[in-house]
């Protein structure tokens, strides 16, 4: 059962974002959740940071885990996905470092072992409860590219070419995109207790209306988000226009 929220600007739907993640943290100061990169979620992530120093909440057991992360690029990079919750999840929200984790492996033949690993901390945590996310123009979650298995668990992916032009962005070419990468899996994402879904700017559009009213296909994995009991939309007016 999907809820879906349509805010005038980025602003007032990070504010959103950011009261649910506050709200579980002070009902639950251990709370688990999940952390993602990207452009969408950073709105969210200062707004917390803001309302949690604002009322003095104390976020120093609270546990993150990151949704993925690039093969072959050093944590140091600053485009890595550890730079970049370094950055802007933990930065911004106020969350302690060392209590936040990102899936890494340093190769491809590494991601079975690594995932299997990551896996086992997410159980050890007792799961993940609120998890954060953006989508991907070809409706991925994380890095599960179109075709993803629904029971998938955290391993490594090859990146398509649509993915790879999308996030050149952040690099200084195209060829600098690593091809492959680490995720959480579909499955592992879906376990999550409750699943905030962030999406904003007209490029999304096509995706998002595939998700939330089109078939429920392997080609969108956002379309399967509709299988998890609770899950929130948060769109700005043009990420909701073909809806
Ligand atoms: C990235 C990430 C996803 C993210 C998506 C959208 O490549 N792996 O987790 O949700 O693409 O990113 P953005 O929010 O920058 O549009």
């Amino acid at each position: 059962v999907s809820a879906v929220e349509v805010f005038g600007g980025s602003e007032e739907l990070g504010v959103a974002v950011a009261e649910l993640m506050v709200a579980e943290i002070r009902r639950d100061p251990e709370a688990v959740v999940g952390l993602a990169t990207g452009s969408s979620p950073v709105a969210a992530y200062s707004a917390w940071g803001e309302m949690a120093r604002a009322e003095g909440l104390d976020q120093s057991r609270v546990r993150g885990f990151a949704l993925d992360e690039y093969i072959g690029i050093d944590p140091s990079h600053p485009e890595s996905f550890h730079a970049v919750v370094a950055r802007e999840a933990i930065g911004l929200a106020g969350l302690v470092p060392s209590q936040v984790r990102v899936p890494q492996a340093a190769s491809f033949s590494e991601t079975a072992a690594a995932g299997a690993e990551y896996e086992e901390a997410i159980r050890a945590a007792g799961g993940i409860g609120v998890q954060i996310l953006g989508i991907g123009r070809n409706g991925h979650l994380a890095f599960n590219e179109p075709g993803s298995d629904p029971d998938s668990r955290t391993r490594g992916v090859t990146l398509t070419a649509e993915t790879r032009s999308d996030n050149a962005r952040f690099f200084d070419s195209v060829d600098e995109v690593p091809e492959y990468a680490i995720t959480q899996g579909l499955g592992t994402i879906f376990e999550a207790r409750e699943l905030l879904v962030i999406a904003t700017g007209g490029a999304k559009a096509a995706a998002v209306a595939a998700a939330i009213q089109g078939p429920e296909t392997l080609d969108v994995p956002a379309s399967l988000l509709r299988r998890h009991p609770r899950v929130r939309w948060f769109l700005d007016e043009a990420a909701a226009a073909e809806l």
